[in-house]
Formats: C-alpha cells, sequence, structure tokens
C-alpha cells in the first residue's frame, strides 16, 4: 500500500473533496481538525513526549475525545484512539462517522495495530481516519486499507454494533 497523499487543512478545494469522498460536511471536518488538535494537548506522555489527540463523530453528530495516557510501567499505557473509544462505548454511543487523530510529525501518524483493532470492533470497514500531522496537512485512509482482512465479532458469531 503506497503512502497517502498529504493535503493541506487551508485548502478549501482539498476540504471539499476528502468531504465529497468520505460523506462529511466541511463544518464536520473542521470541528474533527480543531477537536483533534485540542485533544492532542490533554495527552498525559512524559515518557515519550508523543502527545496524540483522538476525536470521534458519533452518528449522532457528537464528538468524543480522547489522548494518550502513559504509565511509568510502559506497556500499561493506553493509546489517544483507545481512550476516545472507551469513553464513547462507556457513554452509549454506537455508530460512527468519522475517527481523527492528531500528532506533531509530518508526514502524519497513522493509529497503532491495537488501535485499529480497536476500531474493527465499532466502525464500519469504510470508516474514514483522519489523520492530521503537526504541519498543516493531513490524510484520509479507510479502515479496510488500515487493517486488511481484519478478524472482527462476526467471526465470533457476534452481530457487529458499527
Ligand atoms: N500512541 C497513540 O496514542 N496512538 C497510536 O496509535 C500510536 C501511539 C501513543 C502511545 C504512546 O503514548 C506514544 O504515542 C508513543 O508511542
Amino acid at each position: 500500500m503506497p503512502a497517502p497523499e498529504i493535503h493541506s487543512t487551508t485548502s478549501p478545494t482539498s476540504i471539499a473533496a476528502t468531504c465529497a469522498l468520505y460523506n462529511l460536511t466541511p463544518a464536520e471536518f473542521a470541528q474533527l481538525h480543531a477537536r483533534a488538535v485540542a485533544a492532542k494537548a490533554t495527552a498525559y506522555c512524559p515518557y515519550s513526549h508523543f502527545h496524540v489527540g483522538c476525536v470521534l463523530l458519533t452518528a449522532g453528530g457528537e464528538y468524543i475525545p480522547g489522548a494518550n495516557v502513559e504509565n511509568a510501567s510502559y506497556p500499561v499505557t493506553t493509546c489517544a484512539e483507545r481512550v476516545a473509544f472507551g469513553r464513547a462505548i462507556t457513554s452509549g454511543h454506537r455508530g460512527f462517522k468519522a475517527v481523527a487523530v492528531a500528532t506533531d510529525i509530518s508526514p502524519p501518524a497513522s493509529p497503532c495495530g491495537m488501535c485499529r483493532q480497536c476500531i474493527r470492533e465499532f466502525c464500519e470497514l469504510s470508516m474514514p481516519v483522519v489523520m492530521f500531522d503537526g504541519s498543516g496537512g493531513y490524510s484520509v485512509m479507510r479502515l479496510e486499507e488500515l487493517l486488511p482482512m481484519s478478524f472482527g465479532p462476526e467471526a465470533l458469531g457476534v452481530p457487529s454494533v458499527a
């Protein structure tokens, strides 16, 4: 899979094309950007100093944030995406329209393998994952591109909540 194209968050033309492709409004895209960046500032990351913000757009139009929470026992760390999904699911949300992640690096960081599997639990394979970098760029990939041939609830006979 080639690296996805990087678009500009200040280009209305790029944003309009992204929104048309992924069934988002420009207002939703602006909110995803602003809220993912704001969530990044809430990260607890004294070990890596790598701030990650995530925001989920629910089917009901709400925005649920998360950020990475590290631990002195490193593997106990929870990524931003899983913090956001934990908050959303335990608040009763089901069904999502988009996942957005913000970091300070360029090209933009993509969700780690464990987080891709977490997204798989709660989202359709066509779910857009928007990745914002630290210098005004973004890329978008669908979950099925990030996690091909994935394993999900239906393999265990459990209906998907996506
Ligand atoms: N991190 C995330 O929050 N999400 C990812 O998908 C990748 C990594 C965090 C975990 C850790 O706090 C820091 O980034 C460095 O790995």
